[in-house]
């Protein structure tokens, strides 16, 4: 789960850097779109190799849940957590929403079907280059939409919260002294990555993105 989780915590910061080409304007994000593209087969690869480490992630998830319920299947009659937090005791309620959410996006921006009239296929900007940016800023334009993503982006920062320090206690890279630490690290990157996930649909809602 640590690997795989690692793998996937990359992905979120690489994905996010790219996505703020949004910011720059047709010219960032169509570009940034299309060069992507134009890497063929490599983009192929690199899609299952993350299809490979979320499954495996999801997978060892549900099977970690199911053994840790099966260890104590008689409920406590008083509930209180000792060293675990909110979001360590809710990783796969969080990661559940988390698979909804990725199903959703990749039909809206990969497949984008959830909107044909505004897809990028169907839209070519000036350039010639299909239209990411007016099916970014269109679709979160509709107010649901980004409510959709700023409510999964919160589920987003509470798995990564407990998530991105979790794995360096896997690999064994902390200790008693360090651990706090790496606690306050793990959810700093987390909130850094919250912050930027949101401020996409939100600077479009309030019209400082527009088209
Ligand atoms: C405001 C937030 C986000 C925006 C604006 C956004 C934007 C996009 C866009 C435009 C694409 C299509 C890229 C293309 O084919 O040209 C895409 C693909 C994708 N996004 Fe996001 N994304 C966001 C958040 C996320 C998050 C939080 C995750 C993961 C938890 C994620 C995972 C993916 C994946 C797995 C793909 C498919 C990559 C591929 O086609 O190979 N996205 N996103």
């Amino acid at each position: 789960m640590a690997v795989t989780g690692l793998v996937l915590l990359g992905f979120v910061i690489v994905h996010l850097l790219g996505n703020t080409s949004v910011f720059v304007g047709p010219d960032g994000i169509n570009a940034y779109a299309e060069k992507l593209h134009s890497l063929g087969p490599v983009v192929y690869i690199f899609r299952l190799v993350m299809l490979a480490a979320f499954a495996i992630h999801i997978i060892y998830g549900i099977q970690l849940t199911l053994e840790n319920r099966a260890a104590s299947p008689a409920k406590y009659a008083i509930q209180k957590r000792q060293r675990a937090t909110f979001a360590s005791s809710t990783m796969i309620v969080s990661g559940l929403v988390l698979l909804a959410f990725v199903i959703y996006h990749l039909l809206h921006f990969t497949v984008q079907v959830t909107d044909p009239a505004i897809s990028a296929k169907a839209n070519l900007d000036a350039l010639g280059r299909p239209d990411v940016y007016l099916m970014v800023v269109k679709g979160f334009q509709k107010i649901f939409v980004s409510l959709i993503y700023v409510v999964s982006m919160v589920f987003l920062f509470l798995h990564l919260s407990h998530g991105a320090q979790s794995f360096v206690q896997t690999f064994g890279l902390t200790n008693a002294n360090t651990l706090p630490a790496v606690n306050v690290g793990g959810k700093a990157l987390s909130a850094i990555l919250l912050l930027g996930y949101i401020a996409i649909p939100l600077l479009i809602v309030i019209g400082f993105v527009k088209i």
